[in-house]
């Protein structure tokens, strides 16, 4: 197959893990025999720095052309502590999701059994969660009117979703439902906003189009509270923006380490392929970063935009033995892991690498 994937590694850890991201996709082509070309695109505060556009227009008509993005992560501390900043690396991706209309955002939450003792939730709770999240990209409060008045001393964020947007992203969770334990969780906020009353209707209204697939409506406070108390109970979860963003920052640690999660963000053009985690400033240049989390994004760049499921199990297996074997980076180590199994973002990429 031959396939051009655009390299965007964005700010601080973003640019170590998409590194091994990428010699992973190379070490695949070379395997199965794939043509596999690659370009490289700025994105975030390395875009402001070179250009002064956290999504300069060379970067976009790069996405546009390319096959499948494999991306890293941006942000850096210099704006999270002035609010007043005006260009922010975040608006780069935020317009990167709408110029791609990428309004689908799977995250897939599923622990590797190694890693049961990682998390600070007990292993009895955990063991065997598989939950795939689909987070709307394009909507809700993110993209809303935003702005001051009085003067500045009344800030607002409006949160709107259409018909079309809700109906779109509900079905691509259904679809998937059909595909996995027949379930589906739709969480909102129904009991409070009207855009969740909408969102509520919408997902009741196509209920019956999917009558193998079991529906329950959550709270969005009650699903925070059950994804940790009971992670089992839930298979396919759909929800707004703003939820998905917080919920699954929450369900990362059911993986153990947002070291661990990828995600895929898919609409109407060419998918970004993403591990979940930031920029990780405060671990940048240390060499310390987890990269399985990139790794696991190229694997669903193979499957999803490319079908090449072999492909993609082959990574998955890759990781899993490398976990097997012992190894850990930091993040994901234990009092019982031996210093010399706790390897930087290079070696254990080279694992991961020898293992394909
Ligand atoms: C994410 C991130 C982004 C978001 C930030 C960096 C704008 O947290 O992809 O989850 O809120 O969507
Ligand atoms: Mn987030």
């Amino acid at each position: 197959m031959k396939k051009n994937i655009l390299i965007v590694p964005g700010d601080g850890i973003g640019q170590e893990v998409t590194e091994v991201g990428k010699k992973v996709l190379i070490k695949i082509a070379e395997k199965f025999g794939h043509e596999f070309t690659y370009d490289e695109a700025l994105m975030g505060h390395v875009a402001i720095e070179a250009t002064g556009n956290p999504l300069p227009d060379e970067t976009l008509e790069k996405m546009r052309a390319s096959d499948a993005i494999l991306f890293g992560a941006v942000g850096h501390p210099k704006y999270d502590n002035d609010p007043t900043a005006k260009v922010r690396p975040e608006q780069g991706l935020l317009k990167m999701r709408k110029e791609l209309g990428l309004y689908a955002n799977l995250r897939p939450i599923k622990l590797f059994d190694e890693l049961l003792g990682a998390s600070s939730i007990k292993p009895e709770i955990l063991k065997g969660s598989d939950i795939l999240f689909f987070r709307e990209l394009t909507g809700d409060i993110y993209f809303g009117e935003k702005g001051r008045k009085n003067d500045g001393d009344t800030a607002y964020d409006i949160a709107e979703y259409s018909r079309y947007e809700v109906e779109r992203i509900a079905r691509k969770a259904f679809e998937a439902a059909r595909t996995r334990g027949k379930k589906l969780c739709s969480v909102d906020k129904a009991n409070v906003l009207e855009t969740s009353r909408l969102w509520r209707e919408v997902v009741q209204a196509l209920a019956p189009e999917y009558p193998d697939i079991t529906v329950e409506h959550q709270f969005v406070d009650s699903a925070a509270m059950m994804l940790i108390k009971d992670p089992r109970r839930f298979d396919v979860v759909v929800t707004a923006n703003l939820f998905g963003d917080i919920l699954t920052d929450e369900a990362s640690q059911i993986a153990g380490s947002m070291g661990m999660l990828a995600s895929a963000s898919v609409g109407d053009s060419t998918g970004v392929y993403e591990p979940i985690h930031g920029s990780g400033h405060d671990i940048t240049g240390m060499g310390v970063a987890n990269p399985m989390a990139s790794v696991l994004s190229a694997a669903l760049l193979l499957d999803i935009s490319f079908g090449l499921k072999a492909e993609s199990d082959a990574i998955i297996s890759a990781i899993d033995q490398v976990l097997k074997a012992g190894f850990r980076t930091r993040d994901i180590a234990d009092s019982t892991t031996a210093p010399e199994f706790i390897l930087g973002t290079d070696a254990i990429g080279e694992e991961i690498l020898k293992r394909i």
